[in-house]
């Protein structure tokens, strides 16, 4: 096969279900795999790396919109994306970062930990009861989905009332995600966009009078002292922070059950083995990225670890591909938690390395040990149902039996 062929193949459902053989043949293209005009693809560890940390490779900005669809601005959802960090290239980038980073503090995080494990058992009584008797559950549904959305909302500081409405919002705002790949469905996500820049503006006076101790009260601050953040950028990264953590983090914790069922052993030891779930996790992490690909544009002529790549290129950087590099990870489709140093490029690498790294780790460590205490005759009902996505891979659903 071509490359170009691979690729085709990749975005054909055969590859939205399996895309892994697919990487290996790229692979055999090389590291770096030129497709077309216009169009390289990355698919080496080392090399997708080391243009995640090349500022001459550029994520898609408001100018990079300009350039390939001049109707972007009528789109809110656009609009929000491009006014939150993931769409802004230094040095905007930098400050944008440092200031939401001033909110979403490491120790703000650390800090969640108890309440995490509360939220946890709390959507583990409802499973118990929801699934009585043998009742079969979706364990997407009523847990994975739910429990990063109640993290994230308490981080920022949303009311609990208000959560089923995020989770709907949040799930309609995820299409933009994918750009302008699915023009004729952004329009959900444009009214889902509108309605949280409502919801925000509110919420954003809320804490502007009343100052609470959270994430979004430091928010505000940061808006409030000059004009260091305006407005739309503040809703734009709080809209960000909503939807980048919500499925990602839910396929985390759906790959992670079903990888759990495959080991019987390794769910044994997750149940029993305190801080085994740390290694499990990044093994889950490099085994099954949810967000598979990223990408970057070469406005001028550059290289990526000496190969060259002509100005006016996309670069697609299979993060997922990377993760499976047998040059980095020895015997890679090989799911192996005590493997060393696994560091998967699953959360991306450089300045846009993600920001809620930390929660969504911190989330699977403790919900898959605490799910399988809880419930020691937990089985799949039916095998799972596999998401018809290639770059976000996850579960759409899985319904299991708790007792
Ligand atoms: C397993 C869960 C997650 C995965 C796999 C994931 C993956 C990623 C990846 C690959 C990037 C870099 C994209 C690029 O360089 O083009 C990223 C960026 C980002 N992520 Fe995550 N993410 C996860 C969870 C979260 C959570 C829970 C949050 C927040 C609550 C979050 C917030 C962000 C933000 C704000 C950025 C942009 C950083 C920047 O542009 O400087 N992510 N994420």
């Amino acid at each position: 096969m071509t490359p170009a062929e691979i690729v085709a193949a990749l975005v054909a459902p055969e590859g939205r279900r399996d895309p892994y053989p697919l990487y290996e043949l790229l692979r055999e293209h090389g590291p770096v795999v030129p497709v077309r005009p216009g169009l390289t693809v990355a698919v080496g560890y080392a090399e997708i790396n080391r243009a995640l940390r090349d500022n001459r490779l550029r994520v898609q900005d408001a100018a990079g919109y300009d350039h390939i669809y001049p109707a972007w601005r009528s789109h809110s959802s656009l609009r929000g994306y491009t006014d939150s960090m993931l769409y802004r290239n230094p040095p905007g980038h930098t400050q944008t970062r440092r200031l939401v980073s001033s909110g979403f503090t490491p120790a703000r995080v650390a800090g969640m930990q108890v309440s995490v494990e509360r939220m946890v058992h709390r959507l583990l009584d409802r499973l118990d009861d929801l699934g009585a008797g043998g009742t079969p559950v979706d364990y997407v549904a009523e847990f994975a989905s739910r429990l990063p959305i109640a993290v994230i909302s308490a981080l920022i500081g949303v009311a609990e009332n208000d959560q089923k409405w995020f989770r709907q919002v949040a799930s309609d705002l995820t299409i933009a995600l994918e750009g302008i790949t699915n023009v004729k469905r952004l329009g959900i996500a444009d009214r889902a966009m509108d309605e949280l820049a409502g919801y925000f503006g509110e919420l954003i006076d809320d804490r502007r009078r009343h100052p609470a101790d959270d994430m979004l009260t430091a928010l505000v601050r940061a808006h409030d002292d000059g004009t260091r953040l305006s407005h739309d950028e503040l809703v734009g990264n709080l809209m960000l922070l909503l939807t980048a953590g919500f499925e990602t983090t839910s396929f985390l914790l759906g790959h992670g059950l079903r990888l759990a069922f495959e080991h019987p052993g390794l769910a044994a030891r997750l149940r029993d083995e305190p801080g085994f779930a740390t290694a499990y996790v990044e093994e889950v992490l490099r085994f099954e990225a949810p967000v598979q690909a990223t990408s970057r544009w070469a406005e001028a002529a550059t290289d990526i670890s000496g190969i060259p790549v002509p100005g006016g290129t996309k670069v697609v950087l299979m993060l997922a591909a990377g993760n499976r590099d047998p040059s980095r990870f020895p015997d890679p489709a090989r799911f192996d938690p005590d493997r060393p140093d696994v560091q998967p490029l699953s959360f991306g690498a450089g300045p846009h390395f993600c920001l809620g790294a930390p929660l969504s780790r911190m989330e699977a460590r403790i919900a898959l040990p605490l799910l399988l205490r809880r419930f020691p005759a937990l089985a799949a009902a039916e095998p799972p149902d596999h998401r018809d996505r290639w770059v976000g891979r996850g579960l759409r659903r899985f319904l299991i039996t708790v007792s």
